[in-house]
């Protein structure tokens, strides 16, 4: 089979195309031929060597990058009950050290993966898993949303920014969603967010003092800044892990709540997100579909800071 490895960190053309043998799998352990795999901004930050993942996987290098996938179960350990040959299925695999995605098959272990939405194709599901959990567990988990509260999405219109604002409003919660002017009406007409700010000119934030949960997928000096906007019992939860501690201790000088959170495999979440997507409710947004050869291209994309929704790769 064909996959992308790391065999030193660095710029992205440290990201290699090989041909390895297709992974063993284990008794409580599925085979999946992956048809696409999701690109996420820490996929690219482990490659350079940034982040917790880099440190724990440094001295175990080559690496296959990546954890979101979409495929057709090819074979089961023998005491898997719950998937079949042949089923469709998409998960967050590996995740955070083993990696694994970027490749044309997959071991998963059982409850890292569920049945893919019936109502989208494969690239489209390979996008969902890591931006929407992470987005749903910060909302509902990390943020405890209440339906009625003012909500503020920082990076609105990235892969866990479309997710999050879908899903604060399917809560019932009011959207401020911050991006750059272009993606304006991705946020107010295909998203739904009630009030879009430019995040150009901070003073935009300067009308605010009311919201009760910022969901921050930006981090550094404008995720500290940003904090301004936070009622005295409202919470921010920040999600770039590399910033978090700062912004942490900047809130708490401030009296204000904020937590990081790391986002985890969770099944149960992803059959929910699964329930809005088949339902209409919610929608996956791609703005590009490399073929995996291209895996470097997709990380010089990512690493721009300016996708819109997701980016994934198409098997061969
Ligand atoms: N802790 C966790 O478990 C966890 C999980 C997932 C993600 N994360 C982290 O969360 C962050 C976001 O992830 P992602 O997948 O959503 O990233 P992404 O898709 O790459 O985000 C891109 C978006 O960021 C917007 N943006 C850039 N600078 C901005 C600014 N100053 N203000 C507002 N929007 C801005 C861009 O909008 P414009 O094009 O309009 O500029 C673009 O749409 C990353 O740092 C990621 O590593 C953490």
């Amino acid at each position: 089979m064909k996959s992308i490895q790391i065999f030193q960190f660095g710029a992205p053309d440290v990201l290699k195309i090989r041909e390895t043998s297709v992974p063993e799998y284990g008794i409580n352990q599925v085979l999946i031929r992956v048809k696409s795999a999701g690109v996420n901004p820490v996929d690219a930050k482990t490659r350079r060597g940034l982040g917790f993942i880099a440190e724990k996987i440094k001295n175990n290098l080559p690496w296959v990058p990546g954890y979101d996938i979409s495929g057709v179960v090819e074979a089961v350990g023998e005491q898997v009950k719950t998937f079949n040959p042949g089923d469709e299925v998409y998960g967050m695999i590996g995740f955070p050290e083993r990696g694994d995605a970027y490749a044309q098959f997959a071991v998963a272990e059982m409850n890292e993966i569920t049945r893919k939405p019936a109502n989208i194709n494969f690239d489209h599901s390979a996008a969902v898993p890591l931006a929407a959990l992470t987005a749903w567990q910060a909302l509902y988990t990390a943020g405890r949303l209440q339906s009625g509260q003012r909500v503020m999405i920082l990076a609105a219109a990235g892969g866990v920014g479309h997710f999050a604002v879908q899903f604060a409003k399917h809560a019932g919660a009011t959207v401020i969603g911050t991006a750059s002017e272009r993606n304006k009406d991705f946020l107010l007409d295909f998203l739904g967010c009630d009030e879009f700010i430019d995040y150009n000119d901070f003073s935009n934030m300067g009308k605010f003092s009311d919201i009760d949960l910022i969901i921050d997928a930006v981090g550094g000096e404008y995720g500290m800044q940003s904090l301004m906007v936070l009622k005295n019992e409202g919470i921010m939860v920040t999600l770039p892990t590399i910033t978090a501690d700062k912004i942490l201790e900047t809130a708490e000088l401030a009296g204000l709540n904020a937590t990081g959170m790391v986002v985890k495999a969770d099944m149960s979440n992803l059959n929910s997100i699964t329930a809005l997507i088949e339902s209409g409710e919610v929608k996956v947004h791609i703005d590009h579909i490399y073929p995996l050869q291209d895996a470097h291209i997709a990380h010089e994309k990512i690493e721009t800071g300016h996708v819109s929704g997701k980016l994934a790769l198409a098997m061969p």
